[in-house]
């Protein structure tokens, strides 16, 4: 594989993580970091050889650049996205990809034209819990989903250019996709803003087809953090609690059956059904790094992109349609 050299354009509290992985010798060994871009200084000190700059020119003219990595506020995607595909770069930018569809639409269609990778940084694909869930899901084991129920609260960070609705549940979305495999077919939105212009308490209903129901609630003004998702099936249950430092994965042998009823065997009755509980072990892999590593890999072709422009322009369009929900007082939208 060629080296790769990076540049990372924004370096505030999501970049930061993303610096951190780089070290002298590059990820792996198979890309460098040569520049960081932000309009101000980072706080953290730059490992040796990497240059700050404070004009994106400067990056973007730069042959020796392949990709960069965008961890900049959602508001300012678009613009950047735009350059950097016009300047010949590969792109992995973070989520949300833009803050609406036109935009997400005109993305994804310079990068297939300027034939450059624009993957969106939907990290829960590189989860090793969700990747467990989703492998029991293929297996049979939970038999058919029927419902999602997704909870993501915290105290803060408080965004001002993108609601609880874009920033939080724009993961739910993606999870809830890539765990179904389906589309959603409708989406109902309620949310209430306090604290600026944007909404900070949110919850959103999703319709998938095959009568899955799936729900999500978020709140960045909670004092306690909360991270869970419970998938439910005919046979079996997942709970997956991100927080948990051990234990992220919890399988419960519990599901509701319909047996005939005894005093009449053309009626069926609701029963409950209850087995073991499971806790699985995961391997400890860093969901950044496997995001990063598969950007590295998806530049020469040595894998396909699964968290692509196509996939955050879906993304975008349901919150898109949300927000509609929200205009006609949280009717349902269709898809
Ligand atoms: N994947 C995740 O779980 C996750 C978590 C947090 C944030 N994010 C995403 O990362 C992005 C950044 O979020 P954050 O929390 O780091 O925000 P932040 O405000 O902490 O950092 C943004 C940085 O970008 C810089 N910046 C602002 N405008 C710029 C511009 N036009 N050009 C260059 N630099 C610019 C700021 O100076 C700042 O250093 C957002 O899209 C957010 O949704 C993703």
């Amino acid at each position: 594989m060629t080296q790769v050299n990076v540049a990372l354009i924004g370096c505030g509290y999501w970049g930061k993580n993303y610096l951190n992985l780089f070290d002298g010798d590059g990820i792996f060994g198979k890309a460098k970091l040569k520049y960081v871009h932000d309009i101000k200084q980072p706080s953290k000190k730059l490992p040796r050889d990497v240059t700050f700059t404070p004009n994106l020119e400067e990056v973007l003219l730069d042959p020796e650049i392949n990709a960069v990595i965008i961890a900049t506020p959602t508001k300012s995607h678009f613009d950047i996205v735009s350059k950097a595909l016009n300047a010949g770069k590969h792109v992995l930018v973070e989520k949300p990809l833009t803050l609406n569809f036109e935009e997400s639409k005109k993305l994804n269609n310079l990068s297939k034209e300027k034939n450059k990778i624009l993957m969106v940084g939907h990290i829960f694909k590189y989860n090793a819990a969700l990747r467990e869930i989703k492998r029991r899901i293929d297996a049979g084991e939970i038999g058919q989903i029927k419902y999602l129920d997704a909870r993501r609260v915290a105290l803060g960070p408080v965004r001002q250019d993108a609601s609880a609705l874009w920033d939080l549940i724009s993961h739910e979305i993606y999870i809830f996709m890539y765990l179904t495999e389906k589309s959603p077919i409708s989406v109902s939105y309620s949310g209430e803003g306090y604290f600026n212009s944007v909404d900070d308490i949110v919850s959103v209903n999703i319709k998938f087809p095959g009568k899955v129901f799936a729900t999500a609630y978020a709140n960045w003004a909670h004092p306690v953090k909360e991270r869970k998702l419970v998938i439910g099936g005919t046979k079996k249950a997942i709970v997956f609690d991100d927080t948990h430092p051990s234990e992220k994965l919890t399988i419960y042998d519990r599901s509701i059956e319909y047996l005939p009823n005894p005093n009449n065997f053309s009626e069926f009755q609701a029963g409950t059904r209850e087995g073991d509980i499971l806790i699985p072990k995961l391997n400890n892999s860093q969901p950044l790094i496997v995001q990063l590593d598969h950007f590295i890999k998806c530049l020469d072709g040595e894998e396909k992109c699964i968290s692509d422009g196509e996939e955050g322009m879906q993304v975008v369009k349901i919150l898109e349609a949300a927000e509609k929900s929200k205009s006609m007082g949280g009717a349902e939208v269709k898809l």
